[in-house]
């Protein structure tokens, strides 16, 4: 199969939209991310992939610890800000509401939910890296709504069966 007829296969599968943050030597990193993904539940594992060329794997490789945000339907901005390999990895947090969690790394604020998770595997995925993750503790807001990435395109959830 041709690349071109690939990609158009995979976009017209719709998913949600994560910003994936870490943590190294105090600087803090963060990415958006499509290919975050339930694995299994006894025990607890997720898993999302990462390009081999970006820059949050270093930080990823030494910290071992990530947390998974899931954006909801008002957080297109901040899907793009993270999504800008022009921005530094500071910069993308500014104007970003945060916390910390227990092991120092950021949480988004009105974010859907999130997980907190230490890294069990680094798998090789061709030119990606596939990170599976232990989840370790989340929080959820049931009333908000999701973004979803579909065709390329950032978009809302606007009906339900
Ligand atoms: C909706 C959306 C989903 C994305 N999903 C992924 C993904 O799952 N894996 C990935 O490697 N890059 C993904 N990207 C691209 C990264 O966010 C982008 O390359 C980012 O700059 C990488 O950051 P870093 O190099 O600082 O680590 C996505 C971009 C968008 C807009």
């Amino acid at each position: 199969m041709n690349e071109d007829l690939f990609k158009k296969i995979c976009g017209s599968y719709p998913t949600g939209v994560t910003v994936i943050t870490s943590v190294e030597d105090k600087t803090n990193y963060g990415f958006t991310a499509n290919s975050f993904t339930s694995v299994s539940i006894n025990p607890l594992l997720v898993l999302f992939c990462l390009n081999k060329a970006a820059n949050s794997n270093k930080a990823l490789k030494t910290n071992k610890f990530f947390i998974i945000n899931i954006l909801s339907s008002d957080q297109s901005k901040i899907c793009n800000q993270f999504a800008n390999n022009k921005l530094s990895p500071e910069k993308r947090f500014d104007g970003v509401e945060t916390k910390n969690s227990k092991n120092n790394i950021k949480i988004i604020s009105n974010s859907i939910a999130w997980i907190e998770c230490k890294i069990k595997n680094i798998i090789d995925g061709g030119d990606h890296f596939i990170y599976l993750g232990e989840v370790l503790s989340g929080s959820l807001s049931e009333k908000k709504q999701p973004l979803v990435y579909h065709n390329g395109m950032i978009k809302k959830l606007f009906k339900s069966f």
